[in-house]
């Protein structure tokens, strides 16, 4: 699992260097920053009385060594010797902030940037997952898009054209699970059923047995004039004619600017293309099958923009309105509606394209690109399966089968278990490695060398919890799960750091460094841990969670 926070940490840095520009400025006058002056007694002058007076504070230039290795330039005051925070964020990676509240200003230290999310209560095998509902996975800049064929996320993470890659499509649906149970009610509007409710579309159109029926062979347009604002999340369901370059077409304008883009649905196997102003997302067509689009056109815009490298910047909602609807070439409409949110229908494009993908003979979701082995480890080769993948496919198909009582989900489920059965050094049908040849773990990259990779691991270890808590069909998830509950006691404090936790166990599997889990990492493995102890007595989880959480605010193992 990734949490995009670089842009965050980016921001702190960039806030930091400002913060520290600053103040060199105002207190070191003509002086730059890494100036080796050797002063005495100078006293420094700022801004006039600004700062509190540091004209007169006393403070003086000092170099600073480090370790015997380099210096930089420090201030003194008396015995006191004060280090640029911008060195010491550097150094000993903590950061900072000035904040203003209360009517005066501070600086604000943090050990980390991450943040844990205490549990309310037992785990809920049917409610939010973990805490993404605050998760948006469609914006994350390694999702190519959403694809409208098969409503789920594509990844270009390890390769530009695009894949479908299963953690990815199964967080998106998690998280919509989790947000229709976190999110006020929806407001939804349907614009046009083909019979009860129906628009003033301009051009030559038909209502037929409750549907609305078009074709501009003749040449003719096919266009509603609207004003909508705020609800962007549109569903229809639509067939399209694949031979008459059939399309839907919705009219974007940005309020201020003016600006208009076309955000076209057309028959295509292709994921998204875009040229200038258009921006087209290919969706199936075939004949006398209807498709069901849930689409929010805002990320379909920001889409289509990053896909040209238009501005990045995240678009905000309120400054666009739909200008028209078109539709061009022939084909059928009906239910089209626009909403604030659909959670479920994406939730469900999400269990639909495990359902759909399964191999049937191993129960894997093969991921279908290469993945560079690191430091000595072999590349996995397309076609590798992984635990968490599997895992969280399982938490999806569990919580698809709990709302809809639909067995195909189920079936798909226990299916989706076969792979924990077998060695993951059977590339594309197993995912399991044996430490010291005997304690499971469930492997997220199943490499050679195995590398242990906790998070992923214990991902999958709540999906095969997700999928017991079912009942009886699920007694070999049972078995997996207290089969990996056991090696993760016995593993865990392999783990700590003692200031913080390994990603995984590369060191001790390829004798390297060990690979320490950044911040967001090791505030996952908090997370996890507090989750697994709502479930399980056994101390070592609570314990070893609570300690991980003050690693995070800077405390650390006691040494001899
Ligand atoms: C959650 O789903 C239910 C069932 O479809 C729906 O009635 C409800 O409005 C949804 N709530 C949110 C916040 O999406
Ligand atoms: C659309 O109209 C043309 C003639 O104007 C006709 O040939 C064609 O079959 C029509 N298409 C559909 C899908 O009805
Ligand atoms: C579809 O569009 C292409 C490109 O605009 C055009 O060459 C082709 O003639 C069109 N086909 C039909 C059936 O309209
Ligand atoms: C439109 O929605 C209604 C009510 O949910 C449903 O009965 C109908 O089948 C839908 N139309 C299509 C084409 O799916």
């Amino acid at each position: 699992m990734r949490v995009n926070l670089k842009v965050a940490i980016l921001c702190v840095c960039v806030g930091l260097t400002l913060i520290t520009v600053s103040v060199w400025t105002r207190c070191g006058g003509e002086l730059s920053p890494f100036s080796r002056r050797h002063t005495k007694q100078q006293p420094i002058h700022g801004d006039e009385g600004e700062r509190g007076g540091s004209e007169g504070t006393g403070l003086e230039e000092i170099d600073c060594q480090i370790n015997g290795d380099y210096s930089i330039p420090c201030r003194r005051e008396g015995d006191e010797v004060y280090l640029p925070f911008s060195f010491i964020h550097k150094y000993f990676e903590v950061y900072g902030k000035l904040a203003s509240y209360d009517g005066y200003e501070r600086f604000e230290w943090s050990h980390s940037y991450s943040k844990v999310y205490y549990p309310k209560g037992k785990y809920d095998p049917r409610g939010v997952f973990l805490y993404f509902e605050n998760y948006n996975v469609e914006l994350r800049e390694r999702v190519k898009c959403i694809s409208a064929a098969e409503g789920v996320p594509v990844s270009i993470q390890w390769q530009v054209q695009g894949y479908y890659y299963p953690t990815q499509i199964a967080q998106f649906g998690l998280a919509h699970y989790s947000k229709n149970l976190t999110e006020p009610e929806p407001r939804s509007r349907v614009l046009e059923d083909g019979s009860g409710v129906t628009s003033d579309w301009q051009g030559r159109i038909l209502r037929q047995d409750g549907r609305l029926v078009f074709n501009t062979s003749d040449g003719s347009q096919i266009l509603l004039k609207s004003d909508y604002v705020l609800d962007f999340i549109m569903s229809v369901d639509l067939m399209l004619r694949p031979g008459d370059n059939s399309s839907m077409t919705f009219v974007l304008q940005n309020r201020e600017k003016k600006e208009i883009w076309f955000l076209h649905y057309v028959c295509s196997s292709v994921h998204i293309y875009a040229k200038d102003h258009d921006i087209y997302h290919g969706m199936n067509c075939e004949d006398g099958v209807w498709a069901s689009l849930t689409r929010d056109l805002i990320v379909d815009l920001q889409k289509g923009l990053s896909f040209q490298e238009i501005p990045k910047r995240k678009l905000s909602r309120s400054k666009f309105k739909i200008a028209s609807i078109l539709l061009e070439g022939s084909g059928w409409l009906d239910n089209l509606t626009l909403s604030s949110s659909q959670h479920l229908p994406q939730f469900f494009a999400a269990a639909r394209w495990f359902v759909k993908h399964q191999d049937p003979d191993t129960g894997g979701w093969p991921i279908s690109v290469k993945r560079r082995g690191t430091q000595g480890m072999k590349d996995l080769q397309p076609g590798w399966l992984s635990a968490m993948g599997q895992g969280h496919g399982i938490s999806v198909l569990s919580r698809a089968y709990y709302l809809s009582g639909d067995s195909t989900y189920l079936e798909a489920a226990l299916k989706a278990l076969g792979p924990f059965h077998v060695d993951s050094r059977r590339t594309g049908a197993g995912v399991t490695a044996h430490f010291l040849g005997h304690l499971p773990w469930y492997e997220e990259y199943p490499t050679q060398p195995p590398s242990f990779v906790l998070n992923g691991f214990v991902y999958s270890l709540i999906g095969l919890y997700d999928l017991l808590t079912l009942g009886p069909p699920a007694r070999d998830a049972s078995m997996l799960f207290h089969q990996g509950m056991a090696s993760l006691k016995k593993l865990l404090l392999l783990f700590d750091t003692g200031s913080g936790s390994n990603y995984d166990l590369r060191h001790f599997s390829i004798g390297c460094a060990p690979n320490i889990a950044r911040w967001d990492y090791h505030a996952t493995h908090v997370n996890q841990l507090l989750l697994l102890a709502t479930i399980d007595p056994d101390p070592i989880l609570s314990n070893t969670a609570h300690r991980w959480a003050r690693y995070m605010m800077g405390k650390r193992a006691p040494h001899n």
